[in-house]
């Protein structure tokens, strides 16, 4: 198969793009043969070297790639409900690596048919994990109630896009967004399911007085702090991801409970496969917001032999949505 390599730490320039024997499913798995591998900011982190030591995180030379859709190449022992030539995307949490590659092996219970959905496979790649993350954050952390109000900081990136869609599935009676000064032309020509995509900069100002119920912060930094100003009372911060790079950025904890608010954390990738039996209604409410339309992600496609290419964008904050490498 063809693989795009880290051949180890460091810039975009790491990758290669290689030939590596064909990836054979074992017990509970599946093999795919891959049509779109989705590029995720975690790929960029990962690659930088910034979880290096993390345990259960790859060591080069690997293979990167989360999220796959494509058709099922084969079977391995024990696997019901699959047939091979099934169109099926797979969700966040694998566990596993090896998405940027023409063969993917994945456990079977972190995939799902995309048969009968009318969902592409670019789509599915590009938007249905991450409304899978959504919905078990806004649903199992965020405990969001029909009525409640939502604020999802970094509106456009590919996480924060599916948020919108689930949480209108969910009952929610407003979604704003929010986004740097820069982005703002991008986000009104955005097709997601926002009432108002506003500058996350002076952000209770931004918001004209709003409060929220429930805040989607992927993005961390001094925003997670002004945060706190636009919550309701029994307001719910979830904490996802930290896209400002601000790693130093530190919160003070008293306006928590003068005000009655919660932040929580929600990840993924260690999540799922402690909890297995949860990816099959996720990715079932996933696929509804979907194929509503309701997640509607501005996608680019690059070959698998531009994946540095695809980590530069990512790293440089051109991207707007989604970026998919082809094998
Ligand atoms: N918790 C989980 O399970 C989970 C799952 C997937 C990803 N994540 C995390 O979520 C975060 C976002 O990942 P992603 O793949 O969605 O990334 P992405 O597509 O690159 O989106 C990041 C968004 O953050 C916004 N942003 C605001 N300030 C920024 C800054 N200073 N630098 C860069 N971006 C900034 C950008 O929008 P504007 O510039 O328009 O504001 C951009 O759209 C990452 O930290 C990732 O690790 C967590």
């Amino acid at each position: 198969m063809h693989a795009a390599v880290v051949t180890r730490f460091g810039d975009p320039g790491v990758f290669e793009l290689t030939e590596l024997p064909d990836p054979v499913p074992g017990p509970g798995q599946v093999a795919i043969d891959v049509s779109h591998a989705a590029v995720g900011l975690i790929d960029v982190y990962i690659r930088q070297g910034l979880y290096k030591d993390r345990q259960g995180l790859p060591q080069p030379p690997y293979v990167p790639g989360l999220e796959v859709a494509g058709t099922i190449r084969a079977l391995g022992e024990g696997v019901e409900g699959f047939r091979v030539g099934e169109p099926v995307v797979t969700l966040s949490g694998t566990g596993a690596e090896g998405g940027y590659a023409s063969v993917s092996v994945v456990d079977a219970a972190m995939t799902a048919s995309l048969e009968g959905t009318g969902v592409d496979p670019a789509l599915a790649a590009a938007a249905v994990p991450n409304a899978a993350t959504a919905y078990l954050a806004l649903t199992g952390v965020a405990h969001l109630q029909p009525g409640e109000r939502v604020l999802v900081h970094g509106a456009l990136g590919g996480l924060a896009s599916a948020f919108p869609g689930v949480a209108r599935t969910l009952g929610a009676a407003g979604v704003v967004g929010t986004v740097l000064r820069a982005s703002l032309a991008n986000a009104q020509a955005s097709a997601l399911p926002y009432d108002d995509v506003v500058a996350s900069e002076d952000l209770a100002e931004s918001v004209g007085g709003q409060r929220f119920d429930v805040v989607v912060d992927p993005v961390g930094g001094q925003l997670r702090t002004d945060t706190l100003q636009v919550m309701a009372p029994m307001g719910r911060m979830l904490l996802v991801g930290n896209a400002s790079g601000d790693w130093q950025h530190t919160v003070q904890t008293n306006a928590l409970w003068r005000d009655n608010l919660a932040m929580v954390g929600f990840a993924v990738g260690s999540y799922l496969p402690a909890h297995p039996e949860q990816a099959r209604p996720a990715a079932q409410a996933a696929l509804k917001a979907v194929s509503q339309g309701l997640v509607g992600i501005r996608t680019q496609t690059l070959p698998l032999a531009e994946a540095a290419e695809a980590h530069r964008r990512i790293e440089n904050g051109t991207v707007g949505g989604r970026i998919l490498l082809t094998p």
